[in-house]
């Protein structure tokens, strides 16, 4: 069906909206914009209207909207098996797991879902690391995180979130974390004491307004957690796979963590695919019936993941997102001091601090959505532009003209 016969079926942006009032939990609050369709960097909305998508579903679609090579993968294997469970193997787990191994340089992988999930599973599996190789004894194992991480909405994970809104009425909350400024290793290396299982952080903070470390950040924490003995977790779920012009965001400083978690892209946008990739001595203490998930690893997600993984390794996402994110980034740095106050990011990935005195970022995400560019404000008044990595130069060009029309016309 079309976009026009859609609206011959009286779906509208008015009434589609007003369906989700009525029947969706208020949790989130969307920019009026109903997607229809979309292909490459491309939304349509269910007016026949397009958008310039710059958000990417916070990386999940990095490949671009139904990326051919994904769909013909997908399509392909909807005609020959989509779940068994994992207590039954299956043929595409096995050739995934290798390929993801192989291509974070690891010995194993535990495949889960959502991000979320990759985040408690890793927190699980440093936990009895720590109790069954580290020998901090039971229930006093500490894990060192960030200031101002996101690492995703469970329980678990918003016990250690210093963001009011993300953990208020949702206590009783999991203790055992401890929370230290995220740049600062001195204040990491304070944190760690004998049951310390790991450091778990962002390379790049990403909802946190794409925040980038001082440049010895990385390295020193990797020295700190090695001479300690303590876990390196690396949450690569919105900075990895390309995303900052490398496959992870941790080879921008040539730190290779002990434990990686991914996912948003690693399900090519079409299913929801997390991992936990770690060396053997540490995913090794993973026993049956100690973890699992139904849904973790299945063949469908197997399989559009064997065909990320390989997309991956030809570089060519990478390097689109090295030079398209140094165009993107040059031209954002000229709307500097004409209502923009910074802007930060590596890659394809670019966080705009707005002067507040112009507006919100709400404000600025709807004056861009009603340009035909769609972007995501985070922290009041800061923009995030992450567009899938298929993106044109002259797209780029254009969503910043949009930008720039829009600090103008507040400015006049
Ligand atoms: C760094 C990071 N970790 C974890 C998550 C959670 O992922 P999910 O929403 O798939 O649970 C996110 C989501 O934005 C994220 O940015």
């Amino acid at each position: 069906m079309t976009a026009l016969e859609r609206v011959g079926n009286h779906v509208t942006p008015e009434s589609a909206i007003a369906l989700d009032d009525r029947y969706l939990a208020h949790n989130y609050a969307p920019l009026p914009v109903v997607a229809a369709d979309a292909e490459g960097a491309w939304i349509t909305d269910v007016t026949g209207r397009r958008y310039l998508d710059c958000l990417a579903a916070y990386s999940a679609v990095n490949f671009g909207h139904r990326n051919p090579e994904i769909m013909a993968t997908a399509h392909a294997q909807l005609d020959r098996l989509t779940l068994v469970s994992r207590a039954f193997h299956a043929d595409r787990l096995g050739p995934f797991a290798q390929a993801l191994a192989e291509l974070c340089d690891k010995d194993m992988v535990l495949p889960m879902n959502t991000g979320a999930e990759a985040v408690e599973s890793g927190i699980k599996v440093a936990r009895k690391w720590s109790a069954d190789v580290k020998g901090v004894p039971a229930n006093r194992a500490n894990i060192v995180v960030a200031h101002n991480n996101f690492h995703g909405r469970t329980t678990t994970i918003i016990s250690f979130s210093d963001d009011e809104t993300a953990r208020r009425g949702f206590g009783p909350y999991t203790p055992g974390f401890r929370s230290v400024p995220f740049g600062d290793h001195r204040a990491v290396a304070d944190a760690i004491d004998a049951h310390t299982a790991a450091v778990l952080i962002e390379p790049i903070q990403g909802e946190a307004g794409i925040i980038v470390p001082p440049a010895d950040f990385l390295p020193r924490v990797r020295e700190i957690c090695t001479r300690s003995r303590v876990l390196l977790i690396a949450d690569e779920i919105q900075s990895g796979l390309a995303r900052t012009g490398r496959t992870f965001a941790c080879e921008h400083w040539d730190v290779v963590p002990d434990i990686y978690l991914l996912g948003k892209a690693l399900g090519g946008g079409v299913v929801p695919l997390s991992a936990v990739v770690a060396d053997r001595d540490v995913l090794g203490v993973l026993h049956p019936g100690e973890h699992g998930s139904t849904f973790g690893g299945n063949p469908l997600a197997a399989a559009i993941g064997i065909t990320v993984v390989n997309m991956l390794r030809r570089g060519e996402f990478q390097r689109r997102s090295t030079e398209l994110g140094a165009h993107l980034h040059a031209r954002l740095m000229d709307l500097v001091r004409q209502g923009v106050r910074a802007v930060r990011g590596l890659g394809l990935w670019a966080g705009v601090d707005i002067d507040p005195a112009l507006g919100t970022g709400r404000q600025f995400g709807l004056a861009l959505a009603e340009r035909g560019v769609l972007v995501k404000d985070t922290h009041g008044s800061t923009l995030r532009f992450a567009p899938p990595l298929v993106v044109t130069a002259g797209e780029l060009d254009w969503a910043v003209d949009q930008f720039a029309d829009a600090l103008a016309e507040v400015r006049r």
